[in-house]
């Protein structure tokens, strides 16, 4: 990963816990003192509270609630993913943003955020709310050597990565079939894939993810505060959404890495089935205009749905919405 000059300045102030004086950083970085002065003001200027002194030099007082590249590498440890970060302070949806950059070649791996997004998309052509600063709104841009069929598993694997990554806030959330993260029976987040792919091979997979962080009540829309949640609402504080990022693609990559490997996903199907609101339940599956009953039976290791239709026939659901009796919000 190559570090701006502005990121390696940050750095080093992180690193220091008292003043760092201008001629140190001179020395460490190669260059002029105003150099120095500049980058310190941009820095300023996007938040960053740092202190100054003409006799001790630089002190980091505080950083900006931000997803930028700065601010979210010291939580990564992918190899792959994040290599390159496109941080945007508003976009009309990271996917499409996602798609433009894939298509003119945006690196595997690639992932935008954004803080806030105006036409962000949800699965069947539902809006999804993104308020700024308040949530995770952000796109991964894979390119793996796999058959189209193989790409629903994306699915999986990212709704495992943001039940590890939320938990580590301690905070349980239930994975419901296919792409729905719930807590307290209200969803959190969801995920989004798109793909471009040639009859037998992928070009392109944009994973997109919403994850509902600091939201309070009033930034969703009346109609769907019986149903959606945030993290915040549920716990009764506010999550720092840096470090919940930084997890999620952590556990992503490794989901990813085993899956890429074997082109089998068995750490993720655990994870799915033991943290599934739908298994074992009574659910209808609303697939093109059609609805029917059953009960869902397990996850197969294609990430498909089992399920046992009430005529006795037992059936994978490749993809459709799922709703669950009883589950609040979704009968
Ligand atoms: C769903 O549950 O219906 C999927 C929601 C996916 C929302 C995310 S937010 C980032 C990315 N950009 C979009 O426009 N949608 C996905």
């Amino acid at each position: 990963m190559v570090m701006k000059m502005k990121e390696q300045i940050l750095k080093i102030l992180r690193e220091t816990d008292d003043f760092i004086s201008g001629e140190a950083m001179c020395e460490i970085l190669g260059i002029t003192r105003s150099a120095i002065w500049k980058h310190i003001k941009t820095l300023k200027e996007e938040g960053y509270e740092i202190e100054s002194s003409t006799k001790k030099g630089y002190k980091l007082k505080s950083a900006p609630d931000t997803l930028s590249f700065a601010e979210l590498s010291p939580y990564l440890k992918t190899k792959l993913l994040g290599n390159k970060i496109v941080y945007l302070d508003t976009v009309d949806s990271t996917n499409n943003y996602g798609k433009i950059i894939a298509l003119e070649g945006a690196p595997d791996g690639t992932v935008i955020v954004s803080e806030e997004q105006t036409l962000g998309r949800g699965r069947l052509e539902r809006n999804w709310v993104s308020p700024k600063h308040k949530g995770i709104w952000t796109s991964i841009i894979l390119r793996p050597s796999l058959e189209p069929i193989m790409a629903g598993r994306l699915t999986q694997i990212a709704a495992a990565a943001l039940h590890l990554a939320i938990k580590k806030q301690n905070i349980i959330s239930q994975i419901k079939w296919p792409n729905d993260i719930v807590v307290n029976g209200k969803k959190v987040a969801g995920v989004l894939i798109e793909l471009n792919c040639e009859l037998s091979e992928i070009k392109y997979v944009v994973v997109g993810v919403g994850i509902n962080v600091n939201l309070d009540k009033e930034d969703f829309f009346s109609e769907l505060q019986h149903k959606a949640t945030s993290l915040k609402i549920e716990s009764g504080q506010s999550i720092n959404r840096k470090q919940l990022l930084g997890d999620f693609l952590n556990y992503f990559e490794e989901l990813y890495d085993e899956f890429i490997e074997t082109e089998n996903m068995p750490t993720t199907l655990q994870l799915c089935k033991d943290n599934s609101a739908v298994l074992g339940k009574e659910i209808r599956i609303i697939n093109r205009e059609k609805e029917e009953n059953g009960v869902a039976l397990d996850i197969a290791p294609d990430g498909n749905l089992v399920v046992k239709y009430n005529d006795g026939k037992i059936k994978k659901v490749f993809s459709g919405e799922v709703s669950v009796r009883g589950l609040n919000g979704y009968i």
